[in-house]
């Protein structure tokens, strides 16, 4: 009985391990103009890669896609100087998952289009609303 259950748990374990999933161990320090290698495994099919921002899933906004019809297991991304200071997370979609990355700031990024850029940012940008809802785990206090 027991040595059922637990087999039925490693199966359920496997299950999930062959599913979609990122495997950057951590998305701390992600700098504008910086470019990051965004590593994935598991995939069925292409992998489109979607930038979205906001601090609650409720918020989340889409940003833009980063890239698309990926069938390699990386993708490098340099950030573009036009994004504003937010809270960030890249969206991994497959043909049959979509699976979140964890949550990022940008460092160095502008906190509003006040700089002597401004008019390319704003132009860059235009629909952005700055509602900044910074989590602590940012700072690197969580995984
Ligand atoms: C992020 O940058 C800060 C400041 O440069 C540094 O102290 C910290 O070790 C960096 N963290 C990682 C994970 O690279
Ligand atoms: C990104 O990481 C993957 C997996 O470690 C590696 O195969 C690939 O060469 C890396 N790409 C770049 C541009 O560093």
């Amino acid at each position: 009985m027991k040595s059922s259950a637990l087999t039925s748990l490693a199966i359920g374990a496997l299950h999930v391990v062959t599913a979609l999933r990122f495997t950057n161990p951590n998305f701390n320090n992600i700098t504008i103009g910086k470019p990051l290698n965004i590593t994935w495994d598991d995939a069925s099919g292409p992998v489109s890669l979607t930038l979205v921002k906001g601090g609650t899933p409720a918020l989340f906004a889409t940003v833009g896609t980063l890239a698309s019809d990926l069938t390699a297991t990386s993708y490098l991304w340099t950030p573009s100087s036009s994004l504003l200071r937010d809270t960030y997370d890249i969206v991994f979609r497959d043909s049959s998952n979509s699976v979140h990355s964890f949550q990022f700031e940008l460092v160095n990024a502008p906190i509003s289009v006040t700089t002597t850029s401004a008019a390319s940012v704003a132009a860059a940008a235009p629909t952005y609303t700055t509602t900044f809802m910074y989590p602590n785990y940012a700072n690197g206090a969580g995984a």
